[in-house]
């Protein structure tokens, strides 16, 4: 990653308070609020809109302080791409990579992915999805935190193209797991690992010397 100017993460300011929080598009960053009754669809662009032009979406869940996702972002022009993290000390790090490498084809959206699904995306959308190193809440009372879950795939199913791709990266075996029984009903592709990329936590999971497990699927 080459970032020529210097923005620094805390120069990105939070766009409003909570009282007068909403959703907005504002330099390339949508907010998605949180305990928000009055989403319209109509203030999230089409991507073809926000891009000025066709070309194909690839969307990252969870995308914590941007690395992979900058990197594919850079290597591959020819696509737009999404960055979605609800953790707004990640999103001004994800920007401020963004600025600073002069990257025009990210958008970021600050928000929980399931309520930027729900709210915002449209049917069969998204050519491609990812989602790295997705927390895994170990603990039993925690796990209903976890994204991949049954509601979260049914929005994959209708955000993603027909033959689109989801593919999940996690150490964690249980995770693992329950990413595979969610997901059976969809057929399993080969996962490319080549020129896949690293991020943050791969490599400080490959450093404690965890397995790390890709799985892809297409929606058919
Ligand atoms: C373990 S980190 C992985 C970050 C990055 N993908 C990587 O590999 O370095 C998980 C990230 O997912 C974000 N996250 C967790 N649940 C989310 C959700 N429902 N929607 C959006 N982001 C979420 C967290 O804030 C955190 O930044």
């Amino acid at each position: 990653m080459v970032e020529s100017a210097s923005m620094k993460p805390k120069d990105l300011p939070y766009p409003y308070g909570w009282k007068d929080r909403r959703p907005l598009l504002k330099d390339k960053i949508f907010y998605v609020p949180e305990y928000y009754q009055e989403h319209q669809k109509e203030l999230f662009p089409s991507f073809a809109e926000h891009f000025g032009n066709d070309n194909p979406v690839n969307l990252e869940y969870c995308s914590g302080n941007g690395e992979w996702i900058i990197q594919r972002a850079q290597e591959n022009p020819d696509k737009n791409w999404v960055a979605v993290e609800m953790w707004f000390e990640r999103v001004r790090k994800i920007y401020s990579k963004t600025v600073n490498c002069g990257i025009d084809n990210l958008l970021i959206i600050s928000g929980k992915g399931l309520t930027f699904s729900r709210e915002y995306l449209p049917n069969h959308c998204l050519d491609a999805v990812f989602v790295n190193f997705p927390d895994p809440w170990p603990k039993d009372r925690h796990a209903k935190n976890r994204i991949i879950q049954r509601p979260f795939v049914e929005e994959l199913r209708r955000t993603v193209t027909h033959m689109g791709t989801v593919t999940l990266v996690t150490d964690d075996v249980p995770y693992r797991d329950q990413m595979e029984c969610e997901m059976q009903e969809w057929p399993k592709v080969p996962a490319s690992h080549e020129n896949y990329g690293s991020s943050f936590f791969e490599r400080l999971w490959l450093s404690k010397g965890l397995e790390i497990h890709h799985m892809c699927y297409a929606n058919r």
